[in-house]
């Protein structure tokens, strides 16, 4: 905080505003214009583009020099260095454990990874072709009717214990509506198993066999999940703030964020990004989907491309292409079609003055999309899997608020509906 002022005089208006302005430890300085409701005037920006709605010391992103930092540490060397759960308590705790704290951190996830058997007949009332996203949507909101004793938000130990379960059952959750979507059987969790290898067990085993899962594969799988595991009031952390702001439970709110992270413009675009190329379906068809793209009357957007933040690289991104490489050469795979569709167009991006002149790069999901494919995801799981690393993101600035001082959030609105009218009556109607 500074002692620093902005001074506000608005046309036709006596009062002039004086603003405090606050600094934080990083990043721009910001105005506080919580006064102006006093004086009757509201501020406007949609997209929230200019506006910070909370103070939060969980993460700091600078999107014109790329730079990801979670709880001051960047993310290229917690991808290199370290793992998933371990940037779960980073971004929980705020300080990277011990080995006996990292133990005991580890240890308690495990003991959470089984979800209530019940919630294995309520998976029963879904159709078996609904959306995996659907299903989580559904599941884990649900979550707040079996476990009564993690509600009470008022109690650290209750937001403690809530956490854990999150984070651990989320991936229980996710293969299970993969299972149920292909009709086989759901597999628990093995407990001896790291958290990423134990998701593809749950993924791709089946009762009859034992599991073997390529430590390769699982490797890059916990880095997916930890690329993943938080990027401040993005739009899914931002829905999961304001329905927490109201007092609602946490299991809720993950589901709040759930829905808001599926739409193709946040997580889902590691699924449409897929599905754009397999649409495009040859190399020679790019030319056709790059003009359609540059085309104002066409709504189409390429997909895995641009960030509201990042305007110069997406620094997830460089750790992800250099994660597919790494899957690529282990798979042996380098003349699949899409895969050299994908390759075309992010040439295109990089040299395409239509690109470069708006700073439209290949976002983490391009790449992500690639490797899930190539470990054999189904495309449909795609969002999930953002959805299962990003719940440590939730959580952490669920309780960061929760545990602060805060406000249920009520934004404003410019209304340029009718001004007052009298009701007119059916018969008088014209
Ligand atoms: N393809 C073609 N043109 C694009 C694209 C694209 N993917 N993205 C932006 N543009 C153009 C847009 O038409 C506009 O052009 P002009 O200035 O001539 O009107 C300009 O670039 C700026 O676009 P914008 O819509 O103002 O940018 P934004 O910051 O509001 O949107 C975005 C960011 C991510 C929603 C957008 O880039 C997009 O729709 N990308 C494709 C979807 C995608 O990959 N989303 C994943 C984001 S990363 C994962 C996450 O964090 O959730």
């Amino acid at each position: 905080m500074s002692d620093k002022k902005a001074t506000l005089k608005v046309d036709g208006v006596d009062q002039i505003f004086e603003l405090p302005v606050y600094s934080g430890t990083l990043g721009p300085d910001v105005i506080d214009v919580g006064s102006l409701t006093a004086g009757d005037m509201f501020t406007y920006d949609p997209g929230f583009v200019s506006t910070a709605a909370c103070e939060s010391k969980i993460t700091y992103i600078d999107g014109g020099k790329g730079i990801l930092l979670h709880r001051g540490y960047p993310i290229d060397q917690l991808a290199e260095h370290s793992d998933y759960l371990e940037t779960c308590y980073l971004l929980l705790y705020g300080e990277l454990p011990t080995a006996q704290e990292k133990d005991a951190f580890v240890t308690t996830v495990k003991r959470h990874t089984m979800v209530h058997e019940q919630i294995r007949t309520f998976f029963n009332g879904f159709r078996r072709d609904a959306h995996p996203m659907a299903v989580m949507c559904g599941v884990v909101g649900a979550l707040s009717a079996f476990y009564h004793d993690s509600l009470d938000i008022s109690d650290e130990h209750h937001r403690q214990v809530a956490a854990f379960r999150l984070i651990a059952k989320m991936p229980t959750l996710a293969a299970m509506s993969y299972k149920f979507s292909i009709g086989q059987p759901f597999m628990y969790p093995d407990n001896t198993m790291g958290y990423a290898e134990n998701f593809l067990h749950m993924m791709f085993g089946n009762p009859c066999e034992p599991s073997n899962v390529s430590p390769v594969l699982a490797k890059a799988m916990d880095r997916i999940f930890l690329l993943h595991a938080d990027h401040e009031q993005n739009a899914s952390t931002s829905t999961v703030r304001l329905a927490g702001s109201s007092g609602a439970n946490p299991f809720a709110c993950m589901a709040a964020g759930i829905a808001a992270l599926w739409g193709p413009s946040h997580g889902g675009a590691n699924e449409a990004v897929l599905e754009m190329l397999e649409e495009i379906g040859d190399v020679s068809r790019i030319d056709e989907f790059v003009a359609r793209a540059k085309d104002k009357d066409d709504p189409f957007r390429l997909m895995g491309f641009g960030h509201r933040v990042y305007k110069n690289f997406d620094p997830r991104a460089k750790v992800m292409k250099e994660a597919a490489d790494d899957v690529l050469a282990e798979l042996g795979i380098d003349n699949d079609p899409l895969l050299a569709i994908a390759k075309r167009l992010e040439q295109i991006a990089l040299e395409d003055p239509y690109f470069i002149e708006r700073k439209l790069y290949p976002n983490v999901d391009f790449y992500s999309g690639i490797i899930l494919k190539a470990i054999g995801i189904p495309t449909s799981m795609f969002t999930v899997i953002f959805a299962v690393g990003r719940t440590v993101g939730w959580v952490a600035h669920w309780n960061e608020m929760i545990s602060g001082s805060y406000r249920i959030g009520r934004p404003r609105q410019l209304y340029t509906g009718y001004t007052q009218r009298d009701f007119v009556s059916l018969d008088e109607r014209g």
